[in-house]
């Protein structure tokens, strides 16, 4: 089956099978090894993609199912503001560990971000343990990811003109 959508801002068409994984199709065919695989079934939240801006587990979905679909990976943002301020925050916070977990985290971080900016979500502390909730950090470097988002959310802001666009 020939499948398109766009793929970190650019149209792909690939050819995949009725049944293949978004997260196979993502890692083995189109090169993106940000997303990772972890538990295979829609638990550990390392496979995470955007579709459509909100936060899917990709070993969940099949390929067939984002015809005419957004999906965005980090290396989609690797030039966004936002990404570069919260990627800075996670270094600055110490967040990352092992880092297998980083990059499915951070997009989750980025929608949650997002949404906390259009007024769909708080900001306290249990606001951002929640939209952390479906990342299994194998490290257990959640306090210090709260600390990063928070940081990160004080200098909202500053990342208002960014979050506009
Ligand atoms: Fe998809 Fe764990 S690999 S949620």
């Amino acid at each position: 089956v020939q499948v398109s959508f766009r793929l970190n801002g650019s149209w792909v068409s690939v050819e995949v099978e009725p049944g293949e994984l978004l997260l196979d199709t993502l890692r083995l065919k189109l090169g993106i090894r940000s997303v990772k695989r972890g538990c295979e079934r829609g638990e550990c939240g390392a496979c995470t993609v955007l579709l459509n801006g909100e936060p899917v587990v990709s070993c969940l979905l099949l390929t067939v199912q984002v015809e005419g679909m957004d999906v965005t990976t980090v290396e989609g943002l690797r030039s966004d503001p936002l990404f570069r301020a919260l990627a800075e925050e996670f270094v600055k916070s110490f967040s990352i560990q092992c880092g297998y977990c980083t990059p499915a985290m951070i997009l989750t971080i980025y929608a949650y971000v997002k949404k906390v900016y259009e007024g769909r979500k708080g900001i306290s502390t249990e606001d951002i343990a929640k939209a952390i909730e479906g990342n299994i950090c194998r490290c257990g470097t959640y306090p210090r990811v709260i600390k990063a988002v928070a940081s990160l959310l004080n200098k909202m802001p500053e990342l208002l003109p960014t979050l506009k666009s």
